[in-house]
């Protein structure tokens, strides 16, 4: 089976690793999917996201990094996708997600949409918070993975 986990990652936090970690052992082949969106500005460009995913997700031979544009299910049917895999860290999360997988659901009902549970421990995390406590200076130990904290204190000058 084909999934393919969306996202933004500006940047990769622990959470969506663990995500990642869970899925490949799930699924035959993980697309993590960056979303190239002009709209939404971002720290770090696509190509130091593609290249961040692509060097922590080494390990894991079943794990493709990639980008699209345009509507995530047209991207899904290029690549034969059967899922979509999507994270909920808390009930704020599931308004939105409803709302986005009725959609795809509409679009193109043959592709189903799968919800896991984020651990506890990294429920409270997102890309803004993480990119905060970088900002001020916080420690990110328990955030992100050392590369991308090596990256955000560059980002930062820190
Ligand atoms: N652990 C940690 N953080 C998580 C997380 C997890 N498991 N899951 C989500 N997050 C955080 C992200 O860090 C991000 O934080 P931020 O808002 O502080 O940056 C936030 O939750 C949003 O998550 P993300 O997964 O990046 O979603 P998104 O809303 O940016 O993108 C897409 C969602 C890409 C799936 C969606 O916009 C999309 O499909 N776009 C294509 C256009 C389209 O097809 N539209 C029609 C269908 S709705």
């Amino acid at each position: 089976m084909i999934a393919i986990y969306p996202g933004t990652f500006d940047p990769a936090t622990n959470g969506h690793m663990d995500m990642i970690e869970r899925c490949a052992k799930k699924f035959d082949t993980l697309y993590v999917a960056i979303l190239n969106n002009p709209n939404k500005k971002c720290l770090f460009t696509l190509e130091e996201r593609l290249e961040m995913l692509t060097d922590l997700t080494r390990h894991y031979p079943n794990v493709k990094i990639a980008s699209f544009d345009g509507l995530l299910i047209d991207y899904a049917k290029s690549i034969n996708a059967d899922v979509i895999v999507r994270g909920l860290r808390a009930v704020s999360d599931y308004e939105y997600e409803m709302q986005m997988s009725l959609c795809n659901q509409s679009l193109y009902p043959e592709l189903e949409t799968l919800f896991l549970v984020a651990k506890t421990r990294f429920s409270y995390l997102s890309s803004s918070i993480v990119k905060e406590v970088a900002s001020l200076g916080g420690n990110l130990e328990n955030f992100v993975p050392d590369l991308v904290r090596e990256e955000l204190l560059k980002k930062y000058n820190k």
